[in-house]
């Protein structure tokens, strides 16, 4: 709108050395000034409706963050309200800066930018996006049933038809197409009974259709298509896949048209997706660590009536007040302490945190493009001993209860998990090439503590699929287990996991205690294959 008023006035401005030669042309100055003046009104008509929409919006914001920062962890906690607050900071935000405040340039000058820059990124959203269907996955819930809230019992949010499309799209672009599938699908559900349409359909099918025929789900990708075709009948690419389709349809064999009639292209069965299992989630140990994310029993425990609680005063400073073990597995010795920490302690260690905190990086499997790993979703911070008195006291605290010397144990590791935040099964030790990540003198990891700072209210145990065993977090307890055999070798049996976060906030504090040191407090058996 104001280029065009420019545009006039340079139009004027560029003509004026004849503009005085006549009364007629004076004339059309006159009507110029006319149009001029009705342009500059129709601007500040455009301008109040897009200034009144802003406040709608600012509106919308200061309602929506009033509300959750009321209490930001309880909201936080849960993952649709995480999710939807990385949505609106990312997609809808861009949609506001393009929609109305790209022209006056606000964004790119003035403070909004600099509060802007905290702003998740796109990246983030994708790794919203997959907590959430690691949720899905691990706990066997429904798209419908995350997208409703009715996952929980506390007061929730709901997805709209364009949230769920985004979480679809996130898991199109990573070439999810299961993932996908499920949640286009009930982006569809959702659009249908809305009123305000949060989303296009035609665009929804475009994608689910697509997402059907990657699994080789031709019929169900041609009738999507149709459906499409009837709301955009001239879309090129629509027309296209329509022929390629019905093409392949007709071409295919007697057994392929058996095939497609039921729609058995894996994992579409009966035309519904079924999820897709690569070697490693197919596997027995990867279907027990979800099984006993979901507080199933996956073995046989014949010891567990003996495992017991009791008190125990091996160390002077438990002497007044005593240990509170617990054993959860014999052999390998897995242990929880409870009440390790305080309340304050607790809170004052994630306070100590927050600014510190950075996302994690681990040994292996590291996604090569980003160099963040993608299966481990969560923050960190290091704390050496000096950051805090408390950190100190926690470090002899750790040695106590374990035994172990404070010589080469590592510092304290602190983790918050993110929307769905989890950490793969696998073992604290390291073994092969790994090994040069340890000094010489400190040698390998031979016994892991972990402390949880906060409850839980669904998910996030630890979980240990080859013994069986899972650690329920409870605030201010610590579990601990040695990683290698007396002889140092790594003990397989420790392959152990982070359940994702179903709802809560996590936060543990690890630390690591390393070989180098251990000699007389932990020394090797008698037996080499002790
Ligand atoms: C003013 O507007 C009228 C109608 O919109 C148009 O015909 C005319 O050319 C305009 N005059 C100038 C100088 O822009
Ligand atoms: C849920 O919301 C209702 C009203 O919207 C309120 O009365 C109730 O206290 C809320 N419950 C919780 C657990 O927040
Ligand atoms: C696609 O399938 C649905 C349900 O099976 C049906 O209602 C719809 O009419 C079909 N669309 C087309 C274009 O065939
Ligand atoms: C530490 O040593 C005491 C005996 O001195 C023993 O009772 C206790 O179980 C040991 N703790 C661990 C974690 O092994
Ligand atoms: C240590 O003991 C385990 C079994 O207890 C055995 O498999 C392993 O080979 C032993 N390692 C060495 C270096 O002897």
């Amino acid at each position: 709108m104001r280029v065009e008023v420019l545009l006039v006035v340079t139009l004027i401005i560029g003509t004026n050395c004849e503009v005085f030669t006549s009364l007629a042309s004076m004339e059309k100055m006159l009507q110029a000034e006319s149009n001029v003046s009705q342009q500059i009104r129709e601007y500040i008509k455009a301008e109040i409706e897009r200034l009144d929409a802003l406040e709608a919006i600012a509106e919308e914001m200061e309602q929506h963050s009033s509300q959750a920062l009321v209490s930001p962890e309880d909201h936080l906690a849960n993952p649709v309200n995480s999710f939807l607050l990385v949505k609106r900071l990312t997609v809808d935000w861009n949609k506001i800066v393009n929609d109305y405040l790209v022209l006056e340039n606000k964004v790119s000058s003035g403070c909004i930018h600099d509060t802007a820059s905290v702003f998740p990124e796109t990246i983030d959203l994708q790794g919203a996006a997959l907590g959430l269907t690691r949720i899905q996955d691990v706990y066997h819930l429904d798209s419908e049933t995350i997208a409703s809230g009715s996952f929980t019992e506390q007061n929730t949010t709901e997805f709209t038809a364009g949230d769920c499309y985004e979480i679809g799209k996130q898991v199109y672009f990573q070439n999810d197409h299961y993932h996908s599938i499920l949640w286009m699908e009930e982006a569809l559900v959702r659009w249908e009974k809305e009123s305000e349409k949060t989303a296009e359909k035609n665009v929804i099918l475009d994608y689910l259709s697509f997402s059907y025929s990657h699994f080789g789900s031709l019929r169900k990708a041609l009738n999507l298509t149709n459906d499409w075709l009837a709301i955009e009948p001239g879309h090129e690419r629509a027309i296209a896949n329509r022929r390629y389709y019905e093409r392949i349809i007709a071409e295919a064999d007697d057994a392929e048209r058996q095939k497609l009639k039921g729609d058995n292209g894996a994992p579409v069965v009966d035309g519904k997706p079924h999820r897709f299992l690569t070697d490693y989630t197919g596997s027995k140990s990867y279907s027990d660590y979800e099984k006993l994310c979901r507080g199933e029993e996956t073995h046989k425990r014949p010891f567990k009536h003996r495992l017991v609680c009791r008190y125990q005063r091996y160390h002077p400073i438990f002497y007044i007040s005593p240990l509170k073990e617990e054993m959860l597995n014999f052999d390998p010795a897995i242990y929880v302490y409870h009440d390790v920490l305080t309340d304050s302690q607790n809170a004052i260690i994630k306070e100590v945190s927050r600014p510190k905190l950075h996302r994690s990086g681990v040994f292996s499997k590291t996604d090569a493009d980003t160099g963040l790993s993608n299966f481990r979703t969560s923050q960190t911070a290091w704390h050496d001993d000096s950051t805090h008195p408390l950190i100190a006291r926690l470090s002899q605290k750790a040695s106590a209860i374990s035994n172990l010397t404070l010589e080469t144990v590592e510092h304290l590791q602190v983790l918050n998990y993110g929307i769905g935040g989890l950490y793969e099964p696998h073992w604290d030790f390291v073994q092969g090439e790994e090994r040069n990540e340890f000094s010489e003198s400190d040698r390998n990891r031979v016994a892991t503590f972990i402390c949880y700072l906060s409850e839980l209210e669904a998910g996030g145990y630890t979980v240990y699929p080859t013994v069986g065993a899972a650690v329920v977090p409870r605030k201010n307890s610590c579990a601990l287990w040695y990683n290698l055999m007396r002889n140092g070798t790594g003990d397989y049996r420790t392959y152990h996991a982070a359940c994702p976060i179903l709802y809560g906030y996590k936060w543990v504090a690890n630390k690591w205690f390393h070989e180098g040191g251990q000699e007389f407090v932990r020394p090797c058996g008698l037996n080499s294959a002790e």
